[in-house]
């Protein structure tokens, strides 16, 4: 089987004159629409507010964002000074998943390595390589599919946060490409999906994908898991990453952190899985990761309802931070990491570009 859903995630259509098209995540799972984008504003306020999201997902749409950003530029003295222009923009949508950041590093790179030929050569190669990036995403998560296949077992109760699934990446996503391969095995398990306040990805987004490909799935809020966990109905935990700095620290979506340390309490695995492009080098620890802190009104007043009053104030970071040590394995698609500590990581991933 080529992928799990029959849907794109995102995609390019057509040639240099062509468009981005990406389903609408903020939609679902009411609408299922697709977005047709055509300039580089509308790509950077999909990113923003969530039309795409998730980390692999959003290197790609960076990486369509340059193409758009720069294939009407006419003059060739400027193109340059253009697509810093275009980066700067692009890299002020969202801080904390490094993908966004690798991707446009590798965009950029592919254009200064073109630097002596014609405009119109430089502009195509650009479209080829955000192709590459797509289509290198759905093979790379296929393949952490693969490494983390033999952490699922039949009867197995699975449980993941947010979303990073195929809605999240190309396709197959990261956190739940193993449950896709595992179900295109024919194994039988699980899944609970926290519903992942405020934004409610798990609730939205996992569950719509998982049921849409027939693997059971069952929602449950946030502080629900340590109950669950004391009561021995979780098996296991994998999520996705935003950001792992070079030590193992993960940057993932808020609640990522308490999932992390009940489990520990509890004696649960707790795996992350994500690309080498999910993997910052330049950060010893997570210490420095940026987290974003989004607006109040996510919480105040989410999906149109007021329910906290005015006079209150709120707290809205998007991502916490888990400490190498309470994660058993990070699941790349080079295979795990076990234990999780500079060295292992090095030893698996040091021929990376961005790992010096
Ligand atoms: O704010 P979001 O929805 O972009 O956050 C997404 C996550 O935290 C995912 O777990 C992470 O990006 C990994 S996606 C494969």
């Amino acid at each position: 089987m080529a992928e799990p859903l029959s849907y794109k995630t995102i995609q390019w259509v057509g040639g240099l004159d062509g468009r981005v098209e990406m389903i609408d995540q903020t939609l679902l799972p009411r609408d299922i629409k697709v977005l047709a984008v055509e300039d580089v504003e509308t790509l950077w306020e999909a990113i923003k507010n969530l039309r795409v999201r998730g980390a692999p997902a959003i290197g790609v749409a960076a990486a369509m964002g340059v193409v758009l950003g720069v294939r009407r530029v006419s003059d060739p003295e400027r193109f340059f000074a253009e697509l810093d222009r275009v980066y700067d923009y692009l890299a002020g949508s969202r801080p904390t998943a490094v993908n966004l950041f690798w991707a446009l590093d590798r965009m950029r790179r592919r254009a200064q390595a073109l630097r002596e030929r014609p405009m119109a050569g430089i502009k195509e190669a650009l479209l080829t390589e955000a192709k590459v990036i797509r289509d290198e995403d759905a093979t790379v998560c296929r393949a952490i599919g693969d490494a983390g296949l033999p952490l699922i077992r039949d009867g197995m109760a699975i449980l993941t946060h947010c979303n990073a699934g195929a809605l999240a990446a190309s396709e197959y996503g990261t956190a739940l490409a193993p449950l896709y391969r595992a179900h295109e095995h024919g194994r039988r398990f699980k899944v609970w999906a926290d519903e992942t306040r405020p934004l409610l990805q798990g609730a939205r987004l996992t569950a719509w994908e998982l049921a849409a490909a027939g693997i059971e799935v069952t929602v449950i809020c946030d502080n629900m898991a340590g109950r669950l966990m004391k009561d021995g109905r979780v098996d296991l935990i994998i999520t996705g990453a935003d950001r792992i700095a070079a030590n193992g620290d993960t940057a993932n979506k808020i609640g990522t952190y308490s999932l992390a340390v009940l489990a520990k309490a509890h004696g649960v695995p707790f795996y992350v899985a994500a690309p080498r492009s999910t993997f910052d080098f330049s950060l010893p620890d997570g210490s420095a990761i940026p987290i974003e802190q989004r607006s109040p009104d996510e919480i105040r007043r989410g999906f149109g309802c007021l329910t906290v009053p005015d006079e209150a104030g709120v707290y809205n970071p998007a991502f916490d931070v888990t400490p190498a040590e309470l994660i058993c394995g990070l699941i790349t698609e080079r295979g795990m990491i076990e234990p999780v500590d500079t060295r292992h990581i090095r030893d698996l991933l040091s021929d990376h570009p961005s790992s010096g």
